[in-house]
């Protein structure tokens, strides 16, 4: 199947998609969930590719694995798991089961001790030594950090509740500069970990009890968990009520729906939390029910194969015309990376075809003045995710947004029409004459022929977040069942904490660094000589 494609692919590769696009095109070529809207006209995908990318759905099963992953089977062989993040937006109850155990009671009972805990810090009842809670500091990394983070910016117009804080990086810049910001008196931090066991969160999680030991009597009291490992959250001093728990069949990546999303919740509100689950909601309903021409996560997952692994781009820009969206590239690039940036298929053969692209990207229209030129004129192509919205938040500044509208439409414009040299001689004749106008003009010359695929969605409600992020999670589920990943692992990340965890006491100048590599040794030895 790869090689029908892509052999198809190398028949049309030199065509001009905007040949293809006209107003038949656009309403073909496009697909909704909702109201949002997945338009992928302007890229060279035609009625022949997409039905091959549709029998590639279909010859790899994907219908079934989706089913298995909902249903609670153990699609994480490599971990013997069960994926079953949906489960905690899953706000019907309709029975899933693990192991013969519906998992829904306790999903729920888990959401409802939340939504109790964030009111009470909302409203004063829970207040720290000091009073009512003033700020909440997430300490987490990776998915304790990334989605909540994202998602506290994304709403930023729905927060009614303490400010929100995230620390992350082992650096201790990070704790330092934001604890110092806040009063231990009032503040509540939170210590997100799966594991309970991730080095820098523990680290600083450690840092943060110290610096409220020295000014409070219980720091443990303003202290709340979320972990699987409930032992350990005790061990570390958090009263069990404070602990919201979660199963290993939620992924670290996957898993701001529940309590890892507990920041989020108390930022917005339960209310607007059960709407941001709602929108996640929808759109497994929407995946689970709609054909392959007409689902978002399939199509934007088969562009996606498309691009990376039958036309060799090797990189995906993903730029949100939303400001408040500023941290969804950095949230996906854990989420498609990590799920997806495996060389070995889940039977232990080596992948036929490269593993998924690399993420990256920016808001516009910042980016714009920033790494656009290359997208435009470089001589490698970077396929373009743009997502806007038709409204912001403030009515008063309506025409500013329009303004950012335009410049999204703008840019995938631009990227598929080009400028031909004629069309840039044009611009710069009454400049130039002669050789300087060839010169000049080829210097403002655009390829055009450049694919890119635009979201749009009415404003960035709870509801529209779900649905966005859900979209993204299911896409990444999709190319990895098209690739044959087990998307649901990341031994990838293993190596480099042993080999840390092992230099700890060399860069502290504990053991000699004599054993180590010679490149490795010089730079502790210049480090240690600069004062480490
Ligand atoms: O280092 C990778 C990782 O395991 C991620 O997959 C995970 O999201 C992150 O670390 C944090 O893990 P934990 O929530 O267990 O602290």
């Amino acid at each position: 199947m790869w090689d029908k494609l892509v052999s198809y692919q190398a028949k049309i590769a030199d065509r001009r998609f905007e040949t293809l696009v006209d107003g038949a095109r656009a309403a073909g070529f496009s697909a909704q969930a909702g109201d949002m809207r997945l338009d992928y006209a302007k890229t060279n995908i035609d009625e022949t590719a997409r039905k091959l990318l549709c029998d590639l759905l279909d010859e790899t099963g994907v219908a079934a694995k989706r089913d298995a992953m909902f249903t609670g089977e153990k699609i994480n062989e490599t971990e013997g798991r069960a994926v079953l993040h949906t489960a905690l937006r899953n706000l019907d109850g309709d029975a899933v089961t693990v192991d013969g155990t519906d998992v829904m009671p306790e999903v729920l009972a888990t959401l409802d001790r939340m939504s109790a805990f964030a009111d009470a810090v909302r409203d004063g009842s829970f207040a720290g030594q000091g009073g009512q809670i003033t700020d909440v500091v997430n300490i987490g990394i990776g998915g304790s950090d990334l989605g909540p983070a994202m998602a506290v910016k994304a709403l930023a117009p729905y927060h009614d509740g303490p400010r929100c804080h995230f620390v992350s990086n082992v650096d201790p810049a990070d704790v330092a500069q934001t604890l110092a910001a806040c009063d231990p008196a009032t503040t509540l931090v939170i210590v997100a970990s799966k594991t309970f066991t991730t080095i820098e969160t523990m680290t600083n999680a450690r840092t943060a009890k110290a610096w409220m030991g020295e000014s409070v009597d219980e720091p443990a009291a303003q202290f709340a968990a979320l972990s699987t490992a409930e032992d350990k959250t005790a061990d570390f001093g958090i009263a069990s009520e404070r602990v919201f728990g979660f199963e290993d069949w939620v992924g670290g990546r996957y898993s701001m729906w529940g309590p890892i999303g507990l920041s989020l919740m108390i930022a917005i509100g339960p209310d607007a939390f059960r709407a941001f689950l709602r929108g996640g909601q929808a759109m497994d309903v929407h995946f689970r029910a709609a054909e392959w021409h007409e689902n978002l996560p399939a199509l934007l997952a088969v562009v996606g194969i498309w691009h990376n692994q039958v036309c060799g781009y090797a990189t995906r820009a993903v730029l949100p015309y939303d400001n408040n969206l500023s941290r969804l590239p950095a949230y996906l690039q854990q989420l498609e990376m990590e799920s997806n940036g495996k060389g070995v298929s889940m039977d232990g053969a080596d992948l036929p075809v490269h593993s998924g692209p690399v993420v990256w990207g920016e808001p516009g229209t910042n980016g714009q003045h920033a790494f656009y030129q290359l997208i435009h004129q470089g001589t490698r192509v970077v396929p373009c995710e743009f997502l806007v919205a038709a409204r912001g938040h403030d009515e008063s500044l309506h025409h500013q947004h329009q303004l950012l509208v335009a410049n999204c439409l703008a840019q995938s414009e631009a990227l598929m029409k080009g400028r031909d040299l004629d069309e840039a001689r044009s611009k710069v004749a009454d400049k130039f004459e002669g050789d300087e106008l060839e010169r000049q003009a080829k210097h403002r010359v655009f390829p055009g022929n450049r694919p890119s695929i635009t979201i749009t969605y009415p404003q960035l409600t709870p509801f529209v977040l779900g649905q966005i992020i859900a979209l993204y999670e299911h896409r990444v589920f999709v190319e990895g069942v098209l690739l044959g990943i087990n998307s649901y692992d990341q031994w990838g990340v293993e190596l480099g904490k042993e080999l840390a965890t092992a230099l700890q006491p060399v860069v502290e100048g504990k053991v000699s660094a004599a054993d180590k590599d010679g490149s490795t040794a010089a730079l502790v030895d210049v480090l240690q000589r600069h004062g480490l």
